[in-house]
């Protein structure tokens, strides 16, 4: 959550209480506190015009909304051109392998959650995945372990 997080009134104030604000304030929502609860989408709805299952049915179909906190740590890995013709699907597997966890999941002891990225803007030390707000570049298999381990 952020230090300067907004309640849902200030959000909805903000965004608008018709059904067309639904996006924006999921995303402010996401913004401010890193997921987006059930108890928040509810408290949207009884305070808009915006239907619980308009609303719960937009946050589950786009792949850019969170319904549930990130683990402590975030992974995400890029599958940006540079990255995916370098093997970041080799690094994805590496992480499955280590961690039990597919894109999108968090490990069951909460320390892991893995996500992808459209590209982390440092194509030239392709393979890169970032590890919370550290990138690690030139990735190989036995990095990404000795990476892990460290953890
Ligand atoms: S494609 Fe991976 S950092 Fe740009």
């Amino acid at each position: 959550m952020s230090d300067n997080a907004r309640n849902i009134d200030q959000i909805i104030a903000m965004c608008g209480r018709e059904e067309a604000a639904a996006i924006p304030i999921l995303q402010a929502i996401q913004h401010d506190y890193g997921f987006i609860s059930k108890e928040q989408m509810k408290e949207v709805c009884s305070k808009t015009d915006i239907k619980e299952n308009r609303l719960f049915g937009i946050a589950t179909f786009y792949s850019q909304f969170k319904l549930t906190p990130s683990g402590e740590n975030l992974i995400r890995i890029c599958k940006g051109t540079a990255c995916h013709v370098r093997g970041a699907d080799n690094l994805i597997d590496v992480i499955s392998e280590e961690l039990g966890i597919g894109i999108g999941e968090t490990t069951a002891d909460n320390k892991f959650t893995l996500e992808t990225v459209a590209c982390l803007g440092c194509c030239s030390l392709a393979p890169a995945i970032m590890i919370n707000n550290e990138v690690y570049g030139k990735l190989t298999a036995d990095k990404l372990r000795g990476i892990l381990n460290e953890f």
